[in-house]
């Protein structure tokens, strides 16, 4: 049996139990999957209390994903280079540290056929989401990445620490974009309060599509926006399955398959 949890606060609401559930039942895999929930302080007791119990394998969620570096002896480059982790598997020496967002968004972009190669990229937003994301995404060789965020300063910064990958920039929402842009994500948590950042659909290429990282009710005001606009939007629920069946691939070395999942998850 693989003794699995994720960590985080709130993580009640988690889908990653019922995802790695499903997984374990795809593969034939035994597999004990929890919703641990711990605050920032408390990370260290409570992953040694989970090694203790028999755990191998976790996920970090908000607000542990940069914590949980620090308790790594490893850690992979996206980890490094969005400075958090959302995985860690035991090893003989300790946590090693994994972050499988980036390349769990790319699995969905294939999934959905976005290839996001030569492609001119307006992301909104620029906060840890974010962070998770460009290294992978800058890795398929995007024309240019272009971040605008409410924190003009916030864009700028991560735009710089990610400029040697690629061609990117950062702004704030009072500046102009720019047009022709292929590919919008949205990855500001301003639907949460049923909000959404300043957009316009001259931004935007008509063949455009938009994709966002939020899924369930966060994504709502973000969804009509495009659909009174025209635009095919996609929500983040794919990346969710795919970074976790990146997770489950690093834990077991099997990779599940996400479309049996992402239906079973339709229907929730
Ligand atoms: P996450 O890990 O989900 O990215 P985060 O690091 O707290 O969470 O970042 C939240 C992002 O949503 C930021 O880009 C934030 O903008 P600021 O950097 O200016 O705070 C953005 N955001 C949150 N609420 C917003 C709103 N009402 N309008 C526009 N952007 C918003």
């Amino acid at each position: 049996m693989v003794r699995l949890a994720v960590f985080g606060q709130p993580v009640a609401h988690s889908l990653s139990p019922r995802i790695h559930r499903l997984f374990g039942e795809q593969l034939g895999i035994d597999v004990e999957y929890s919703a641990i929930e711990s605050g920032v302080d408390e990370l260290p007791d409570r992953l040694a209390a989970f090694r203790g119990s028999g755990g191998t394998g976790a996920n970090l969620t908000v607000p542990l994903k940069q914590t949980g570096l620090k308790l790594c002896t490893r850690i992979d480059r996206p980890a490094r280079q969005a400075h958090a982790v959302n995985t860690l598997r035991l090893a003989d020496d300790g946590w090693h540290g994994y972050n499988t967002d980036g390349a769990g968004l790319l699995l969905d972009f294939d999934r959905l056929g976005i290839d996001p190669a030569g492609r001119r990229i307006l992301i909104v937003g620029a906060g840890g989401a974010v962070a998770g994301i460009l290294g992978p995404l800058l890795a398929r060789e995007p024309a240019c990445v272009h971040l605008i965020n409410r924190t003009a300063d916030r864009a700028e910064r991560l735009a710089e620490k990610f400029s040697h990958l690629g061609t990117i920039d950062g702004a704030g929402f009072e500046s102009d974009p720019g047009s022709d842009f292929d590919l919008l994500i949205q990855s500001t948590s301003a639907g949460h309060a049923d909000a959404l950042p300043p957009l316009e659909r001259d931004w935007l290429a008509d063949s455009a599509v938009a994709y966002d990282l939020n899924y369930g009710p966060a994504q709502a005001t973000f969804s009509r926006w495009c659909g009174a606009h025209g635009l095919p939007v996609h929500d983040g629920l794919g990346m969710l399955v795919g970074q976790a069946a990146l997770a489950f691939e690093i834990w077991t070395s099997r990779r599940p398959e996400m479309a049996p999942v992402l239906a079973a998850l339709a229907g929730r």
